[in-house]
């Protein structure tokens, strides 16, 4: 009796490992035919500034948007993600020395990385998140593509995108954003320009840097990497409603709350929203108070 259950327990665990090793193999089958999709797009043409002003515009657009979290402050590329079981990423040398940009790389590649999420062989960017970068004005993109170009090269290792087992499942589930060109409308139609001015639009503009955690309605809610910390409501029902707007500075600027609260930045990345203006700064309440 006793051995007919050791052998039931036996062969039962040999199915179900079975079962576990043919959907990790599925699941890896389903990223690398994502991943070696051949996207053709056509990329709308814009002009890309070479002067001083256009480029020091750039630089501002780089610190606010978050490239360097990933890109690193001299644009050669950091290995931002190292898990043994979600993966190893280390993002693209932006730069034109060694492991960066080829001599050739094209304004219409820059476009084509930061509009639509795609590389010059028409395969997909991987967690680049060009969704975002996307819906910046022509007048924004050209001036970060200026400033990228600008900058000195540096020797780096090229990008490296080494997926582990639970980095693969889940992609293969879709719920982490591997594929941004995945996610991207690319017959979209951006803006030139929006004016920089203390208003509700600008403001909104602005938020496109934060509906990725805050959410689209930017309610908040669970945190995109599963069990981080919660995302807050960041409308004038969340605690924007009572505060002031130097009280708003403040918490963007250094992550205090006038509750007493340090916000860390790998939670929430003031280090990120520091660099934002005075103006930008005030155009982000001013939108956020409407909600
Ligand atoms: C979350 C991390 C992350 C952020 C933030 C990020 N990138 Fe990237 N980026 C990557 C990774 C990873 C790659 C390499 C992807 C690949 O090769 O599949 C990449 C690739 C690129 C490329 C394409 C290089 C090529 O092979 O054609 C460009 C251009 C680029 N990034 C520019 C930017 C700029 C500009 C910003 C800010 C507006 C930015 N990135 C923000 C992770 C990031
Ligand atoms: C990478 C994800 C991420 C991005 C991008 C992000 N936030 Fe946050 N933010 C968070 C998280 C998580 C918290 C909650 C932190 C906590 O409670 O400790 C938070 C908290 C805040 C708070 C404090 C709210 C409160 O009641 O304490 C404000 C204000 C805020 N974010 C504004 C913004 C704005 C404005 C942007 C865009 C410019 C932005 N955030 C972009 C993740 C993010």
């Amino acid at each position: 009796m006793l051995r007919k259950i050791l052998k039931w327990i036996t062969g039962g665990i040999g199915v179900l490992v079975a079962l576990i090793l043919i959907f990790y193999f599925l699941m890896y089958m389903v990223v690398s035919n994502k991943r070696d999709k051949t996207y053709n797009v056509e990329v709308r043409m814009f002009d890309i500034p070479s002067d001083s002003a256009s480029i020091a515009e750039g630089a501002h657009i780089y610190a606010t948007k978050g490239c360097a979290d990933c890109h690193g402050e001299d644009l050669s590329g950091k290995t931002f993600l190292e898990d043994g079981m979600v993966g190893t990423i280390r993002a693209a040398n932006l730069t034109f020395g060694k492991g960066g940009r080829p001599a050739d790389y094209t304004d219409r590649d820059w476009i084509l990385a930061l509009r639509h999420g795609i590389k010059t062989d028409g395969k997909p960017l991987v967690i680049m998140p060009s969704y975002e970068y996307c819906k910046l004005a022509d007048h924004d993109l050209a001036n970060l593509i200026a400033y990228c170009k600008s900058v000195p090269a540096v020797d780096a290792e090229p990008a490296l995108i080494k997926l582990g087992p639970l980095g693969t499942v889940l992609s293969g589930l879709d719920k982490l954003p591997l594929i941004p060109a995945e996610q991207i409308d690319h017959k979209a139609q951006y803006p030139q320009k929006i004016e920089r001015s203390v208003s509700v639009e600008y403001g909104k503009y602005l938020t496109l840097s934060c509906t990725g955690c805050h959410k689209p309605n930017l309610k908040g809610g669970d945190n995109i990497v599963p069990g981080g910390t919660p995302v807050r409501d960041i409308t004038a029902s969340g605690n924007i409603g009572k505060w002031t707007l130097d009280q708003f500075i403040k918490v963007l600027r250094t992550g205090a709350t006038p509750d007493g609260r340090q916000l860390k930045n790998e939670d929430m990345p003031w280090q990120m929203t520091k660099n934002y203006t005075d103006e930008e700064l005030q155009a982000l309440y001013l939108y956020l108070k409407t909600l």
